[in-house]
């Protein structure tokens, strides 16, 4: 606990600690050191409540600073960001939040998170086989939450493993890397045929859209090396047909997998989607998927934190290479309203590693 704010800022600065604690750490120094600093400064907390709930998770703030510098703002910062000063970031990363006060406070109240991480195909790639083995080929994608869409492409990038192998074709644009430090994922040298693709999201990402576009890549942490490969899969995408429809999760989940072609496998997936729902809103959907699986097989596969699937609760918080939390990668089949759940691994909440444990 920083011991220096003020009352009023307490949880909020607790909340800053954890994010750098469990999120960032040696993977992101950058944000590490700027999560600590916000933690201790009361002006910046102090701002952070002015916005509504939504716009004081930490992603919210660092995506509006660096948005600001993404949309030409000339400040320090961004030499820091670009990895061409080793001036203190938190220092200038609390300046950038203060002298741009009413553009700032504007971004948290209008924005959320819609990161969309390319990398995470590296952890849905060996779901995707396991599926294929199991219930057969081709799959019909549903990427609930899906921001951008960019998921819903993950056969077309090259998913490389090390000495574990590698998916996709070899002259893909994007190029996500991604280890294995346990068990034996299913890595074959392509993924199972996608023969339908469709995102849904309560705010898709319109990548057509300028705005859009750059508050997508701001959402992308500076340090960790994935700003080129995000640029790479926007431009992919940009020529790459995709439906992305505009809706709830647990509204919109079961007309769309319902809709899917009949001779396809429906696979629904969520990346870091269900934390956003309240816990009951989690159960609906789960049950939504239950009913439309009346109609149909459904194979859900979830990437998520610790305890946000239900089904997958009572696995104790485990932290991984980087120092960061590990999410729970999980493999649900629902036949006939029945669910049958697989744990299929730990996995870094970037792809940054996977631990295969099925
Ligand atoms: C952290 S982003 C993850 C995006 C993507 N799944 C990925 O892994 O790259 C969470 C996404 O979930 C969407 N979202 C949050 N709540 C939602 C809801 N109730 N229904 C549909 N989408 C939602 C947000 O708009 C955002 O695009």
């Amino acid at each position: 606990m920083v011991i220096g704010v003020s009352t009023a800022n307490r949880a909020l600065s607790d909340f800053w600690t954890y994010f750098a604690d469990t999120g960032c750490g040696e993977y992101s120094p950058l944000y590490d050191r700027i999560c600590r600093t916000v933690a201790e400064s009361d002006d910046v907390l102090d701002l952070v409540r002015e916005a509504p709930p939504r716009g004081h998770q930490p992603n919210v703030l660092l995506g509006a600073v660096h948005y600001l510098l993404l949309a030409g703002l000339d400040h320090p910062l961004g030499a820091v960001y670009a990895g061409e000063s080793d001036a203190d970031p938190g220092a200038l990363f609390v300046d950038a939040t203060l002298t741009h006060r009413d553009e700032i406070l504007h971004l948290l109240a209008t924005r959320h998170t819609n990161t969309n991480e390319v990398g995470r195909s590296a952890v849905i790639g060996p779901a995707l086989t396991e599926v294929a083995a199991h219930l057969g080929a081709p799959l019909a994608l549903v990427d609930v939450g899906c921001s951008a869409g960019l998921n819903l492409l993950c056969d077309r990038y090259r998913l490389d493993y090390g000495p574990s192998g590698a998916t996709g074709p070899i002259d893909a644009a994007v190029r996500v890397e991604c280890s294995v430090v346990g068990g034996r994922p299913p890595i074959a040298s392509t993924l199972p045929r996608i023969a339908a693709r469709v995102g849904i999201d309560r705010d898709p990402i319109d990548i057509t859209d300028e705005v859009e576009a750059t508050w997508l890549l701001a959402c992308v942490w500076p340090d960790t090396g994935r700003l080129p490969r995000t640029r790479r899969a926007l431009d992919a995408a940009r020529l790459t047909p995709r439906t992305l429809v505009r809706g709830d999760a647990v509204e919109a989940v079961a007309e769309t997998v319902l809709a899917l072609p009949a001779e396809t496998i429906a696979v629904v997936t969520t990346t870091w989607m269900l934390a956003y729902l309240a816990v009951e809103a989690r159960v609906a959907f789960r049950e939504a998927l239950a009913a439309a699986s009346m109609e149909r097989p459904i194979a859900w596969v979830s990437a998520e934190g610790p305890g946000v699937v239900d089904l997958f609760s009572g696995i104790d918080a485990y932290i991984g290479p980087h120092g960061m939390e590990a999410s729970v990668l999980g493999l649900v089949t629902f036949r006939g309203g029945e669910a049958e759940q697989q744990l299929l691994g730990f996995v870094h909440p970037h792809g940054a590693w996977i631990d295969w444990r099925s």
